[in-house]
C-alpha cells in the first residue's frame, strides 16, 4: 500500500511516517509538505521526511493559488467567521487537499493521511475536501487513532530516528501561513488570561507601535485587491506589504471563544493583519457601489459562505454556487478605499470608485439639491398605508 502524507515536519506528522508503515502495514509513505508562505525553511523540512523514512518527500509553493484562489474568494465574500476570524487556517486546508490528491493520483497511491487530532476541525476539512476531489481515495489519521500522548509520540519517534524538537518545545500549538497566525493551548486554555505578548510575531504590541499614523491606499479591481499606495502588486506581494504595514501598526489582533463544528468551545488567538484590513476596506467600497438590496442580500450569503468555509465544505455544490452569485456581484466593486493606520486601528478615511453609485446632487443639503421632495410625500403615504390601516383596526 502506497500513501500520501500531509507534512509539517513537526512530530506529529514525522512520528506518522514509522507508524504508518509498522503499525498500519504501509509500504510506502510519500510526503507533501506545501509552502503557504509560513515562512519555514522547507528544504529541511523535505530531508527531514526522508530521515524519517519517507520514501519520497515533495514540497509544493503554492504561495500565488492560496492567494488568488482560496484568500481572495474570501475576501470578496467578506468572510469572518463569528464575525471576527478571517479563516487564515480554514482557507488553506481545502488547497492541502487538493495537491494531496493530486499527488496521490499521480503517484498511483491508494489513500491521503494526515496528523490532525479527532477534536480539531482540520481533519474535518482534510477529510470533506480529499473525499470530494476523490472519493476513491482512503484516508488515514494515524493521530485520531493512536492514543498516545505528546511524550510517548516524542518517544516512539526516538525508536525510529526521529529526533524530539531541538527547541526548547513551545506550549502553544500554531498554525501559521502567509493570511496569519493560529495559536491555540498553553496558558490561552484559560480564557480569562490574557494573552502573553510572547505569543505574537506579526504585530506589534501598542506601546510599540509608531506615535504617527500612516496612510494607505488600496485599490480593488471587480472585488480584488490589485494594488497598494497606487503600485500594481502580484497577490503574495500585496499580502506580505500589508501584513508587514498593518502588523507595524498594532492592527490584526484577534481573541476569541470559538464554537469549533465539533462541538467544542476554544480559545483562538489570531493574527491577520492583512485580511482584516483588506476585508474592511473591499466592504467599504461595496458599500460605494453595489446596491441596497444586494448588500443587504449579500449579508446572508456571506453567512452561509463563512460557516461552509469555516466547516470544511469548501468542495461543495452550494458553495460553488454561491461563488457564482459573489462573483456576480462583484463586477463594479472596483475604486479604491485610503486607510488610516495608527495604535490598533485601522480606519477608513475616504474611498473613491468609477462605478460609485453615491449621486452628489441626491445627497447634498445644499443649493444644488436635485432630489424631489414632494415625492416623499406620496411614497411615504402608500409606504406607511399597512401601518396606517393596522393602526386604525386596532383603535376601533
Ligand atoms: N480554530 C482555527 C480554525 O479552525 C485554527 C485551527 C488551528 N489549527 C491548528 N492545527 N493549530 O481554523
Ligand atoms: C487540530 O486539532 O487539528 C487543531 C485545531 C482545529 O483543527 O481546530
Amino acid at each position: 500500500k502506497k500513501v500520501v502524507l500531509a507534512y509539517s515536519g513537526g512530530v506529529d506528522t514525522s512520528v506518522c511516517i514509522p507508524y504508518l508503515m509498522h503499525e498500519w502495514g504501509v509500504q510506502e509513505v510519500i510526503t507533501l509538505a506545501a509552502d503557504l508562505g509560513q515562512g519555514d525553511e522547507l528544504e529541511p523540512v523535505r530531508e527531514k521526511a526522508l530521515k524519517s523514512g519517507a520514501s519520497e518527500s515533495l514540497v509544493a509553493d503554492v504561495k500565488d493559488i492560496f492567494v488568488k484562489d482560496y484568500a481572495f474568494g474570501a475576501i470578496q465574500a467578506n468572510a469572518l467567521y463569528e464575525n471576527r476570524y478571517p479563516l487564515g487556517t480554514a482557507l488553506a486546508r481545502p488547497l492541502i487537499a487538493k495537491i494531496l490528491v493530486e499527488a496521490a493520483e499521480k503517484y498511483g497511491a491508494d489513500a491521503i493521511a494526515h496528523g490532525c487530532t479527532g477534536k480539531g476541525n482540520d481533519q474535518v476539512r482534510f477529510d470533506v475536501s480529499c473525499a470530494a476531489l476523490n472519493p476513491n481515495l482512503k484516508i488515514l489519521a494515524p493521530a485520531r487513532e493512536w492514543g498516545m500522548s505528546r511524550e510517548e509520540t516524542i518517544a516512539y519517534g526516538e525508536r525510529f530516528g526521529i529526533s524530539s524538537p531541538v527547541k526548547k518545545k513551545s506550549p502553544y500549538s500554531i498554525d501559521k501561513n502567509l493570511l496569519g497566525r493560529s495559536i491555540e493551548a498553553g496558558v490561552l486554555e484559560d480564557p480569562a488570561v490574557e494573552p502573553p505578548e510572547e505569543i505574537y510575531q506579526m504585530t506589534k504590541a501598542i506601546a510599540d507601535t509608531p506615535n504617527e499614523p500612516e496612510y494607505i491606499e488600496i485599490s480593488f479591481t471587480q472585488g480584488i485587491p490589485t494594488s497598494l499606495n497606487g503600485e500594481a502588486k502580484n497577490p503574495v506581494a500585496l499580502i506580505e506589504q500589508l501584513n508587514s504595514s498593518a502588523g507595524n501598526h498594532g492592527i490584526g489582533r484577534i481573541d476569541m471563544i470559538e464554537n469549533r463544528l465539533v462541538g467544542i468551545k476554544s480559545r483562538e488567538i489570531y493574527e491577520s493583519p492583512a485580511m482584516l484590513v483588506l476585508i474592511q476596506a473591499h466592504r467599504d467600497l461595496e458599500s460605494l457601489t453595489l446596491t441596497a438590496d444586494i448588500t443587504h442580500y449579500k449579508r446572508g450569503i456571506e453567512e452561509t459562505y463563512t460557516q461552509m468555509v469555516y466547516n470544511g465544505l469548501w468542495y461543495s455544490p452550494l458553495k460553488a454556487a454561491l461563488d457564482a452569485f459573489i462573483q456576480k456581484t462583484q463586477e463594479r466593486v472596483s475604486g479604491t478605499v485610503r486607510i488610516k493606520l495608527f495604535k490598533g486601528n485601522a480606519t477608513i478615511v475616504g474611498r473613491t470608485s468609477e462605478s460609485t453609485l453615491y449621486t452628489p446632487d441626491l445627497a447634498t443639503y445644499g443649493a444644488e439639491d436635485k432630489f424631489d421632495h414632494k415625492a416623499a410625500e406620496g411614497f411615504i403615504y402608500v409606504w406607511g398605508l399597512p401601518t396606517r390601516i393596522w393602526a386604525q383596526q386596532g383603535r376601533s
